[in-house]
């Protein structure tokens, strides 16, 4: 069986993703230098002193702590989006999963996205020291929390247009790609995306020879959290074929970097909304203009990620 791999699937300059030790990032600095102004970063072995990260590779340990959880496995990568009632997914006791996902070969794809904390794991979750208790509130959209358990399995381009996630690498491997699209960017890449051109063998004779994506990449190990900001574009391919585990926490992102007129995502997001729920259009646009006077207080840009020199190709 074939493994999928979705990040050199775009086309682009890759540069690395910024890099910062735990012990280097206090709270505050977290929440300016990074949250505030959108910038993804590594932050490594943010989670190291959790017991998820010594006790989960061990073999049984997460069986151990099952009780009855029933979850979804799927038998592919991570599609965006999920399309429901297909054959490649089926509900099962999650300890019958996890079994099947470390006896079966090599090559074999298995993920149990978004899955909840399971009661017996949760005490093996530690505290991230970069998120002060003022600032981590509860995201708008997304779960407080939730796992990702894999093997071989990417996660899709995808792109999140609101709260603030940081990405916990807890077992295993992966190599994380990220970029932020300008409007010509968006033009040339969304439409491809969405309707998974890049995955034809000819998919890169639809990409445009000045498409300006410029890949921000780095790998995770056990111990690692990655910043992911909304907005971002981003990618996951898993580097090794073990099962592997991952967190995802999200908090609530401030109003200012709620969306920016000019931004593709932004304009995006208002055209779904005026679609699907006409109700909700003038709410969303009273707090995009408060989003717009707030960045205009506090004197900060929408854009505020600086151009990376010495771009590699991919
Ligand atoms: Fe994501």
């Amino acid at each position: 069986m074939s493994i999928v791999k979705v990040i050199d699937l775009l086309p682009g300059k890759v540069v690395p993703l910024q890099a910062i030790s735990a012990e280097a990032l206090q709270a505050d600095e977290f929440w300016h230098r990074f949250v505030c102004r959108h910038e993804p970063v590594i932050i490594r072995g943010a989670a190291a002193g959790w017991p998820a990260v010594r006790h989960w590779a061990v073999p049984g340990y997460l069986e151990s702590r099952c009780a009855d959880e029933a979850v979804r496995l799927w038998r592919t990568f991570n599609p965006a989006p999920v399309l429901e009632g297909t054959a490649a997914m089926t509900r099962r006791p999650l300890k019958d999963c996890l079994r099947e996902m470390r006896e079966a070969p090599g090559d074999a794809t298995f993920s149990i996205p978004g899955l909840d904390l399971p009661a017996g794991w949760a005490p093996d979750i530690g505290s991230l020291g970069m998120l002060s208790p003022r600032h981590e509130r509860a995201p708008y959209g997304y779960p407080g929390k939730r796992l990702f358990v894999y093997r071989n399995a990417s996660t899709e381009w995808h792109y999140h247009t609101i709260d603030e996630t940081l990405t916990s690498q807890l077992v295993g491997r992966k190599r994380f790609s990220l970029f932020r699209p300008d409007r010509l960017t968006w033009d040339h890449v969304e439409p491809l995306v969405r309707y998974n051109y890049h995955h034809m063998p000819c998919g890169r004779q639809f990409f445009h020879a000045d498409t300006n994506i410029v890949k921000h990449e780095g790998e995770a190990g056990p111990g690692d959290v990655i910043y992911i900001p909304p907005y971002w574009w981003h990618g996951v391919d898993p580097v090794d074929a073990e099962l592997g585990v991952t967190l995802a926490t999200c908090f609530r992102s401030p109003l200012r970097r709620f969306g920016s007129w000019s931004d593709p995502v932004t304009q995006e997001l208002i055209g779904d909304v005026v679609r699907s729920n006409k109700a909700s259009v003038p709410l969303l646009l009273a707090v995009l203009a408060a989003s717009s006077l707030s960045r205009k207080i506090k004197g900060e840009p929408w854009w505020p990620m600086r151009k990376q020199p010495g771009a590699a190709s991919s």
